[in-house]
């Protein structure tokens, strides 16, 4: 059979790793593939590294629209990220009849309806193992393993960038600012970090997750993002006294009245496997009604670990290539959701929490049960509580109460109440919690 010809559009960290592993696993890729799969263009702004990384065995060229429009290629990998240029390239190649294997999780989140529509009416593949969660085979997973299940929440920790800095902030007791830099230094950052501190790729992973555990198109902008920026050391401290660690999670979830569909801080109970993943690592928690939680472990980014789950796109668009659209997988794992397309997602003042409080309260008779009163009076049962000792000379003492699960916009009201008392200064810190075992 005729090899797959590749057209590589950018050979940075994810085409030098996914170049370096088709070139080490050929024999055993073509095998499994039932082909060869061979990179024959490379698009590269710096020409002269590009060949210098492919030992001048590959043409390399500056202009991504020549590899796209060259009728030689059967299959064009998208790694050069960002959404304006990367997705009319990507239309591009769909146009010109060519299936697609991308990384770019903002561009599958933002435009990947037009994207998925353009390539059926083409007849192309558009694949995107690589976007969410880098090595983690979390798309096959959903999209075909867990392809009996009805889908009843997905959590994950899914920006390593994040992980690594909370992860620091737990055992180092450091502050954020003090840990920003030394994850940029270690490369684990997007271009801007704004998009991993802020929550924003977290945000795109989980809006590609949540399309296809659901049957829902992308509508990114109704993700509620809250990043890690001012989270205090103190709180991961406090949390984890009371046996709990703070995890940046994805959370998506199928309730009565809609989808949850957010990225926020979040506590877990420390027993939970996913609450000891650590470092720049990445887990993604999926429950499925038949199977229960299940658990997928790995390494979101890096050269390798992502050029793995690239290679394993262009090994599906090998074996599938001359499959109608309708023998594939469906993009989007359903090949009808015109039943569950039009689900609402959920405003987050109707999303349905358990929450971490944190008070400074004047240390003096009568504060506690103000304040559980206005918990009481709104249906909100506590937890657990614990008040910290007030230090030498200081009148005020910090209060944390964990409660149990309760509609947001109960909770946004009770903290209103408790921030007007006299006995408490400044303002509440409000974390969120989630059990994860069922
Ligand atoms: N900046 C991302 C992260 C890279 O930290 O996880 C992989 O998408």
């Amino acid at each position: 059979m005729n090899s797959l010809k590749v057209g590589l559009l950018g050979i940075g960290t994810v085409g030098g790793g996914t170049y370096t592993v088709l070139k080490r696993n050929h024999e055993e890729i073509s095998l499994r593939a039932g082909r060869k799969i061979e990179i024959v263009k490379i698009a590269e702004r710096n020409v002269q590294r590009a060949k210098e990384l492919t030992d001048g065995q590959i043409e390399v060229t500056n202009d991504l629209f020549s590899v796209v429009t060259d009728p030689n290629i059967d299959v064009v990998v998208e790694l050069i990220g960002g959404y304006t240029l990367a997705k009319d390239v990507v239309l591009k190649a769909i146009e010109q009849g060519k299936h697609v294997v991308t990384a770019n999780k903002a561009l599958i989140a933002l435009h990947g309806n037009e994207i998925f529509e353009a390539a059926k009416s083409k007849g192309v593949i558009v694949a995107y193992e690589a976007a969410v969660a880098g090595g983690i085979p979390i798309i096959k997973a959903l999209r075909e393993g867990l392809v009996a299940n009805k889908i009843e929440w997905i959590a994950g920790i899914i920006n390593g960038t994040t992980n690594f800095i909370l992860t620091e902030m737990r055992e180092k007791g450091l502050a954020f600012a003090d840990v920003l830099g030394e994850a940029q230094r270690l490369g684990y950052a997007e271009a801007d970090p704004t998009f991993d501190v802020e929550g924003i790729d977290a945000a795109h992973k989980l809006m590609i997750m949540s399309a296809i555990g659901f049957g829902i198109p992308m509508q990114f902008d109704k993700v509620y993002t809250e990043g890690i920026t001012k989270l205090e050391s103190k709180d991961i401290r406090y949390a984890e006294e009371l046996g709990y660690r703070v995890k940046l999670l994805g959370i998506t979830k199928r309730s009565l009245n809609g989808i949850e569909l957010r990225v926020h801080p979040t506590l877990i109970p420390e027993k939970r496997l996913i609450a000891n993943v650590n470092g720049a690592m990445n887990a993604v928690v999926v429950k499925g009604d038949a199977v229960g939680p299940t658990l997928y472990y790995g390494a979101g980014a890096g050269a390798e670990p992502t050029g793995s789950a690239v290679i394993a796109d262009l090994v599906d668009v090998a074996r599938m290539q001359n499959a109608s659209v309708e023998q594939r997988v469906p993009y989007l794992a359903y090949h009808d959701s015109t039943s569950t397309a039009t689900t609402p997602i959920l405003p987050i003042d109707e999303i349905s929490s358990a929450y971490y409080l944190r008070m400074r309260a004047l240390d003096k008779p009568g504060v506690l049960a103000e304040v559980t009163k206005i918990l009481g009076d709104r249906q909100i049962s506590i937890d657990a509580m614990m008040q910290k000792e007030p230090q030498d000379g200081e009148t005020e003492a910090d209060i944390v109460i964990l409660t149990h699960i309760t509609v947001e916009k109960n909770m946004n009201s009770a903290i209103q109440a408790i921030e007007a008392l006299q006995a408490i200064d400044g303002k509440l810190v409000r974390l969120r919690m989630e059990e994860l075992n069922k």
